[in-house]
């Protein structure tokens, strides 16, 4: 059945994937996007399919949001400020965009009556704060806090046992793990998957909030300094440059491609056993982000080895990867992309880009207000 879908933020890296899946599989998509500078320095980016039928407009806007609405039938709500680094010093700008933006849309959803079938929202990872661990000499299960400033000025990384004090693996973390918030990015993701939620309890909207991990693939924006570490360490290479790792390196992250991504937001939009839910999407794959850096280089044929920098980044956390049984139970979800071929895909990409090389951007900005040392 061909349906009229809304992406918020659709002229985005993920959104604009999403975008052509859903085209491809015959529906019909609007996007409503901002077209933010920061991601889109020269406005409506080429990639976006000519089958898409654009408005520019901000997700704040109640107007805006009245026109996109009409007569739709599936909301994707991706409009999003991104960076969990440049949130600790652009507050009021992330939590504008991503609460405020959230608030108005639901607004406009009841003020328009909109008659929608489903509601989806991009969540993220960043709301757990730490992921979960265990302690091999206690052979016991922990989720420990989050890491003080002290403790990351002290480039102590890891996270160590209460109890005994040895250092703690990393395990799988499912959605039932307690949420602590160590950013205002990671506040306004929760608010987001939280309003919509209540809104869909409310109001009877089917409503899914899928906890998306670290997505990377082709069209993550170069010009955006806080685009995911993955494109940042490529745009290093191909500059010649060597990627800038934090802390030791050995932080681990769950990399997803965007084209499972796709896959698992057109699951949740077909299957009604995802409504009113709570889904982790990733790989279910670890790697530390000094093996990102490897893969890439690999990839791109580059010889450069990463700087192991041993600075840290406020709002950091050490290591959350996916447990992906609810996905699996209740979407049929399964990642298909290797990181391999996702990397491959993603560095193939960026060496016909114009490769802008930000990190030392991000680096100034984040130090200029103490967010790293
Ligand atoms: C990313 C997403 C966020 C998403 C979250 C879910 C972006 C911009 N942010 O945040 O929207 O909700 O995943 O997991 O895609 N690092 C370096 N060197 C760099 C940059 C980063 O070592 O130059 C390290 C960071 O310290 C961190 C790791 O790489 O340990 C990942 O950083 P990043 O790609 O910014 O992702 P998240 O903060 O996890």
């Amino acid at each position: 059945m061909s349906r009229r879908i809304l992406i918020s933020g659709g002229a985005g890296f993920v959104g604009s994937h999403l975008a052509d899946g859903l085209l491809g599989a015959g529906h019909e998509v609007r996007v409503l996007d901002a077209l933010n500078t920061q991601v889109h320095p020269n406005g409506p980016p080429a990639y976006l399919s000519p089958d898409v039928e654009l408005m520019t407009g901000d997700v704040r806007d109640p107007n805006c949001l009245k026109q996109a609405l009409r007569g739709v039938d599936v909301v994707f709500h991706f409009a999003a400020c991104v960076g969990v680094g440049q949130s600790m010093y652009e507050i009021s700008r992330y939590m504008s965009v991503n609460t405020g933006g959230t608030a108005e849309l639901l607004q406009a959803i009841l003020d328009n009556k909109s008659a929608l079938d489903k509601l989806i929202v991009a969540s993220s990872m960043s709301i757990y704060g730490e992921g979960r661990y265990y302690c091999s000499a206690c052979d016991k299960a922990a989720a420990p806090p989050v890491r003080t400033t002290a403790q990351l000025k002290a480039g102590q990384w890891d996270l160590r046992c209460e109890h005994c004090g040895t250092v703690l693996e990393p395990r799988p973390t499912d959605e039932s793990k307690p949420s602590e918030i160590n950013s205002f990015y990671a506040l306004s993701k929760r608010d987001q998957e939280e309003m919509c939620l209540i809104f869909g309890r409310t109001y009877g909207l089917p409503v899914t909030a899928l906890r998306f991990f670290n997505i990377y693939g082709t069209r993550q924006a170069l010009s955006n300094p806080y685009t995911g570490v993955a494109a940042i360490f490529a745009s290093r290479l191909l500059n010649g440059q060597a990627p800038l790792v934090f802390e030791d390196g050995e932080q681990m992250r769950d990399f997803v491609s965007v084209h499972d991504i796709v896959r698992a937001n057109m699951l949740a939009m077909e299957r009604p056993e995802s409504d009113g839910e709570v889904i982790n999407i990733g790989s279910g794959n670890p790697v530390s982000i000094l093996q990102v850096a490897q893969m890439l280089a690999g990839s791109l044929n580059s010889s450069i080895a990463p700087v192991v920098t041993r600075k840290y980044r406020a709002g950091d956390i050490r290591h959350c990867y996916a447990d992906l049984t609810k996905a699996r139970a209740l979407l049929g979800y399964a990642p298909k992309v290797t990181h391999e071929e996702g990397f491959s895909e993603l560095a193939a990409w960026l060496s016909k880009q114009q490769a802008e090389d930000r990190a030392e951007t991000m680096l100034k900005e984040l130090s200029a207000y103490g967010l790293t040392a």
